[in-house]
This record gives structure tokens, sequence and C-alpha cells, in this order.
């Protein structure tokens, strides 16, 4: 943990940061994608169709999907990543903008296609997700290079695996805050040793904790729990949907339950547990407390339709959930 004592503590104004704009509180590398989403009465199965509702173009990618939320939670935030030169990559600037988070590095690569996510959201508020890149797949070292003043300063920096390792890389070995990553999606490689020892923080599924302790397939609580300690991160925190998250600190695990909800959609919940992880670290608060008010953010993302659309500002978290309480 390599935290800076000069947090900025003033949301930047939005299109890009002035040289003498105090740092972000938060930096995130990595992937904004254009949501193409299709509701259906269930996420079909190989090989089968489904007929569903009419389609609409959501802004996502789980990198602006997090740096969005951390924005609505109230901290200054900058994004490290690459947009299409086309409509999705106009309207994903644009929303994160409206948002407040400084796009400075966030560059328009020419003749490239902005990243797309084709969705299928189910009745029960499962999904079903295929990603193509596009512009997101050319983040390079040097673009992560270029934002080393953002990077150095930032208190949390927020990377995930939608972005090419190289860069993801070489963003935590360079930031100088808190080091938080979100696995996901699911690595299909062993992820570089280098890597796991520059973070700080890890926040797995159970089934990305599977994955990346070589059990493969998925996981109980239990058995995460004793996984989330072969991880050479200091703090592994695997969240489990409806069950909440576990809080695994030097081998020591706490589970913190998850309020019941109905849930409407779960795209982006993830998103914005870490984008709420990263402001309550921002925050300085002990990491179980951390992890109680991302478990709520979650939870509250889910009953709202979409990725960004969803994500909460503290006032909607608790009118959608009520008054925080421990749900143990
Ligand atoms: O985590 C949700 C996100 O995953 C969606 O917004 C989609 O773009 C995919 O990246």
């Amino acid at each position: 943990m390599n935290q800076t004592d000069d947090q900025a503590t003033v949301r930047s104004s939005g299109s890009s940061q002035a040289d003498n704009n105090p740092p972000p509180e938060i930096a995130v590398v990595g992937s904004a994608n254009l949501d193409l989403v299709v509701e259906v009465p269930r996420v079909p199965l190989v090989g089968e169709t489904v007929l569903g509702k009419d389609l609409a173009r959501i802004p996502g990618g789980k990198g602006a999907n997090q740096a969005v939320a951390a924005a609505r939670l109230g901290r200054s935030v900058a994004m490290i990543g690459r947009v299409g030169d086309d409509e999705g990559g106009r309207m994903l600037r644009t929303a994160l903008q409206a948002d407040g988070v400084d796009t400075s590095h966030l560059t328009t690569t020419p003749d490239t296609p902005n990243g797309v996510a084709l969705i299928a959201v189910g009745a029960d508020g499962d999904n079903s997700i295929v990603v193509s890149p596009g512009a997101n797949g050319r983040l390079s070292v040097a673009d992560v290079e270029a934002a080393a003043d953002v990077l150095g300063a930032a208190a949390v920096t927020l990377v995930q695996l939608e972005s090419p390792i190289d860069a993801v890389l070489a963003a935590a070995e360079s930031a100088g805050g808190v080091v938080v990553l979100n696995p996901a999606p699911a690595p299909s490689s062993p992820l570089p040793a280098k890597l796991l020892e520059a973070v700080d923080v890890i926040v797995p599924n159970q089934t990305e904790l599977a994955l990346l302790t070589g059990h493969g397939g998925t996981v109980d609580v239990a058995v995460a729990a004793d996984l989330a300690t072969q991880l050479p991160t200091p703090t592994v925190v695997v969240t489990l949907g409806a069950l909440g998250a576990l809080a695994v600190v030097e081998g020591t695990a706490n589970h913190i339950a998850a309020p019941v909800v109905d849930p409407v959609d779960s795209t982006a919940a993830g998103d914005s547990f870490c984008g709420a992880l990263a402001d309550a670290l921002v925050r300085k608060e002990p990491i179980v407390d951390a992890v109680r008010w991302a478990v709520r953010v979650g939870a509250a993302t889910t009953l709202r339709a979409g990725a960004q659309p969803s994500l909460p500002s503290p006032a909607e978290v608790t009118s959608l959930l009520g008054e925080d309480r421990d749900e143990d």
C-alpha cells in the first residue's frame, strides 16, 4: 500500500483536466463499451433463439462503469482508456463527462470501432454477455505511461481485465496509491505473478477466484474463504452475489451479508461494488466497513436496468434499500 497524502477532494469539471487542477482521487484504467441490451424471458441456452424486447443502447464497459460508479458516490475520477472513432465512442466519452469523469487520458482511436457488449438480460435479472473489445484492445503501455502523473497521484487505482494485460500490469506497477484489481472477465490463462504482487486488493467473484487459484469451476463460500488465502495479494474481497461478500485480510475471513433484494438487472453490480470499494478506501474506511458499503451499492445497482443508468448516488442507495443496518 503506497497511499499518497496529496489526495484531491474536489471533483474535476469533466471533459479535461487542466494542468493545475488537483489530481483525481481515483484513476480507472479500463474499458468503455457500448452495451447493446435485449431483455429476454430467459437467457438462451447454447443453440437456442429467444425473442426479446426492443434493443437498448446503453453506456457500459467495466472500466467506465467503475469510473462512473465512483463519481456518482462523490469521488473525483480520471479514466484512462480508449474509445472508438464512431458513434459508440462519442457516446461513451459524453457519458463519462456528464458524470464529471476526467477524460483527458481517454484516447479516440482512428479507424477503430468502439468496444461493444451484446447483453441478454433475463426476467430474473441474470445476464449473458459477449464483448467485442474494439478500441479497448488497443490500450497500450505507452497510453498508461502518458497518464503517469494521474496514476502517481491517485489515492486508488482500479484495473480490470477487459484491457490488454501488459497495459493493466503497467498501470498496477506505476500507481502511487492503493491498487485494486477486479479480475473480470475471468482470465483464460494464469495472470502474471508480477501483477498479483503489484496489487493491494483483488476483487474476484467465486468463479474468478476458482480460476485464479487453479481450482476451476465455481466454489462455495467456505471453499472461497480458503482459496482466497492462497493468493499473494494482501487483501482479497470475494463477491458472492446475493450472499454478499467475503473480506479476507491476511488469512482472516469476514462474511458481509447482502440486503435481500428482488433484482431487475445484475449488469454492472460488480462494477458498482468496485467503485464503491474504491470510494470507501479513499475515505480511509476500514476494509470490512468498505466492503459493507460496496455490498449495499452493488445490491442497489441490481434494482434498475442497464449498466451506467443503474449506478446509484449515496442518497439513491438509501432510497432503494432503506437505512443501513448490519445484515448478518
Ligand atoms: O460488468 C458489466 C459490463 O461488462 C457491461 O457494461 C459490459 O459492457 C461488459 O463489459
